[in-house]
């Protein structure tokens, strides 16, 4: 297979390492997030390292990964860059101490995505793990509790890599963790949920440097037919820790530290500026804001940013629809004047992109719901259709009325006398 080049569009995707056992090829992130599910629900089997297993080939560059994310993540080009950059420095890394060429004063990596609900951070890091190849796990901070006895163990996410990778402990040790709503931990300012939000910062210290983390959970029951492995930990030092959060009211933090001179900056420009002592400020740990060296901030999108989410991203959710409307041999097409109307409204829900599946579904539910059970064929979902679907449907049955199937008592209920 082509392992050479990442920056046609359209072709293969190469990998960024040798891909052995299996490796994520399916570039669809709503098929990624499922294939997460399911094997967590398979237990951990502990594959034994085959020779082949301990090469890791890691040879993009940064531009690659860029690349890569443009054609699925609309902006948030600093965001990529930044991304590319810490990625390839991080893997690099691995691949020159797996080839014996160790560091013995590297830092590691680690990032802090910041941005508004919805702008692509998940998107941003699912991609970018699926082109490399590594195992990815996605996690709530707020799911851990300090003590590990109320909420989860903050362990459990290395365990979960490890079932990612289906129990192959060489691939899950360089995999990425990725914790959302970061900024849920911070002890002040989070909404009084500082009773255990340090607590679980100290607890994640250790892994996100360097911890031997057992395989098997103490106190739970090894895979069955295998008997407990005494020594079998996995260490943390190459697994890349990328948190993000919404970060909301940082910026008063950032205000109050620059005064009058930022006071009439949007918050979104505060928050993107935040230094290492606003952090501190908000409710992090030194030690532990101190561990996450890389720092960047998605931008919200804008109704014209969501427009192009729809027409020219690859996991446009466009797609979606017209598989389900395919499901029932009907075509649906999507014209500007349609797609500048919803990503209009979609902006107006504050949700990032979000938004838009809000609105697709509040405008074409019910065109779902009848068309079925029609013989029309072919939807255009326009301007007009965005503004009024009511009518718009109305119009649609009624040009055809004797040719529809069932369903004509719904439609003669909502059809005007
Ligand atoms: N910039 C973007 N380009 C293309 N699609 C996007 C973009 N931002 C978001 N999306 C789409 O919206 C969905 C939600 O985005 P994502 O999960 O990345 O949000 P998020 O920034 O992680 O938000 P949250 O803070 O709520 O977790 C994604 O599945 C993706 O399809
Ligand atoms: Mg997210």
């Amino acid at each position: 297979m082509d392992r050479k080049s990442s920056s046609s569009r359209s072709g293969p995707v190469s990998l960024g390492f040798d891909p052995v056992g299996e490796t994520p090829r399916d570039h669809h992130p709503e098929k990624a997030g499922s294939r997460v599910a399911d094997e967590k629900a398979t237990s951990v089997k502990l594959a034994r390292p085959k020779a082949a297993r301990d090469t890791f080939a890691f040879r993009l560059k940064p531009r690659d990964i860029k690349d890569h994310l443009d054609r699925f993540v609309i902006r948030q080009d600093e965001a990529k860059k930044v991304l590319s950059v810490a990625l390839c420095d991080h893997f690099q890394h691995v691949r020159l101490t797996r080839e014996g060429d160790p560091a013995p004063h590297y830092v590691k990596q680690n990032v802090l995505l910041l941005g508004p609900t919805g702008v692509g951070k998940t998107h941003l890091i699912r991609s970018a793990a699926e082109l490399i190849g590594v195992p990815f796990v996605k996690a709530d901070a707020t799911k851990f509790s300090e003590t590990g006895y109320v909420g989860g163990d903050v362990e459990e996410l290395i365990r979960d890599l490890i079932r990612r990778a289906s129990g192959d402990l060489y691939r899950a040790a360089q995999g990425i963790v990725y914790l959302d709503e970061i900024d849920k931990i911070a002890g002040r300012d989070a909404g009084g949920r500082d009773v255990s939000g340090r607590g679980v910062q100290t607890n994640l210290l250790k892994l996100m440097e360097d911890a031997d983390v057992p395989v098997i959970s103490p106190g739970e029951a090894p895979p069955p037919g295998m008997p407990r492995p005494q020594e079998h930990t996995i260490n943390t030092r190459h697994i890349l820790f990328i948190v993000s959060g919404a970060f909301a009211g940082l910026e008063n933090v950032v205000r109050r530290r620059r005064g009058p001179e930022v006071a009439e900056l949007p918050a979104e420009q505060l928050i993107a500026s935040a230094s290492t002592q606003d952090f501190i400020e908000f409710g992090f740990e030194p030690e532990f804001i101190g561990r996450l060296p890389v720092r960047v901030a998605c931008r919200g999108l804008s109704a014209d940013d969501l427009f192009h989410v729809m027409r020219d991203s690859e996991s446009s959710l466009l797609r979606q629809y017209e598989r389900a409307f395919r499901a029932y041999g009907i075509e649906i097409s999507f014209n500007p004047d349609g797609l500048r109307s919803i990503a209009r409204q979609a902006a107006a829900e504050n949700t990032g992109a979000r938004g838009l599946m809000t609105v697709c579904e509040r405008v074409l539910r019910d065109f779902k719901f009848e068309l079925p059970s029609t013989r029309i064929r072919e939807l255009l979902v326009d301007g007009a259709l965005v503004d009024d679907p009511a009518s718009a449907l109305a119009r649609l049955l009624k040009r055809r009325p004797n040719r529809a199937k069932k369903g004509q008592d719904a439609r003669a209920g909502g059809k005007p006398s």
